[in-house]
């Protein structure tokens, strides 16, 4: 195993990734957590996915989260959206506890969450796609719901893909598809499990640019990757979560400079 750590400039920073995106005018300015976490714990027999993991997420906030690979990011998310009961602690929602909901009353409350591995219904469209997560996960009427997808389809580039089966879309268009279903379902806080993980530095660029515009609708997001690279540029805030626990929490770039994270984080990189 090499334990050299990777210096903080290995991580390209993207000069002016935001500079045409302008910070919404709305809630976002409000500084209300939109979640809360408190002392989170989940086991999986002796592996303690999440140990005493605490923080929160203001609304309108890009939050990133990174963590080397079995750092438990991907456990998070699914306590967040109750695909998985955590052992202790609890999860507010607006400041109401939702640690005992369901995850598709959690959906209801405005949760969504993407899959690290995209899953489409292959043999639908794209359009057919988002349009069954716009009526059933949103629950809106057929009308709306189709006005709503050609929105959806335009912010998330698949517009000129709309009529394409999913299994016939690349590795980047699937991304985008998985992306573009939670946005059906309407969500305010969305959970965003690698998004970016296997693409191109172009198609990076795509993805920042998308998330960068749901951050000026107000959407909140929690962004989740295992490699930062440029995503720690798409970002208000980073947390580190190396063995289930919380490492360091703060700016991008303050977080990324840290020798601790230097050393349990981007040393692993490495193994
Ligand atoms: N369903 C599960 N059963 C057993 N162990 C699990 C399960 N899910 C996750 N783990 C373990 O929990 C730890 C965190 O995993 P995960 O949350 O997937 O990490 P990450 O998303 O950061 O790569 C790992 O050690 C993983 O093997
Ligand atoms: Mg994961």
């Amino acid at each position: 195993m090499n334990n050299k750590p990777l210096q903080a400039h290995h991580f390209e920073p993207v000069a002016g990734a935001f500079a045409l995106l302008s910070r919404p005018v709305s809630s976002a300015c409000n500084m209300t957590n939109i979640l809360t976490a408190n002392r989170l714990t989940k086991e999986f027999g002796r592996v303690r996915a999440l140990d005493d993991v605490s923080f929160h997420v203001e609304e309108g906030e890009v939050l990133g989260l990174i963590g080397p690979n079995g750092a438990g990011k991907t456990t998070l998310f699914n306590v967040i959206a109750g695909s998985s009961r955590i052992d202790k602690g609890t999860i507010k929602l607006d400041g109401e506890d939702i640690t005992r909901k369901s995850p598709s009353t959690r959906c209801r409350l405005g949760i969504g969450r993407t899959y690290q591995v995209p899953r489409p219904f292959e043999t639908l469209t794209v359009y057919e796609n988002v349009l069954v997560s716009a009526v059933h996960g949103a629950g809106r009427n057929q009308k709306e719901a189709r006005s709503e997808v050609r929105g959806i389809l335009e912010l998330s580039g698949l517009a000129h893909r709309k009529s394409h089966f999913a299994k016939d879309l690349n590795v980047l268009e699937r991304k985008l598809l998985e992306l573009a279903k939670v946005l059906g379902s309407n969500p305010r806080l969305l959970l965003l499990d690698e998004i970016a993980a296997g693409l191109t530095e172009v198609d990076f660029q795509q993805v920042l640019k998308i998330v960068g515009q749901l951050r000026g609708k107000g959407r909140t997001v929690i962004w989740v990757e295992h490699i930062p690279r440029l995503m720690t540029q798409g970002v208000d805030r980073l947390l580190v979560l190396a063995e289930g626990k919380i490492l360091a929490s703060g700016k991008p770039g303050e977080v990324m400079s840290t020798q601790q994270v230097a050393d349990v984080y981007l040393g692993r990189q490495q193994e």
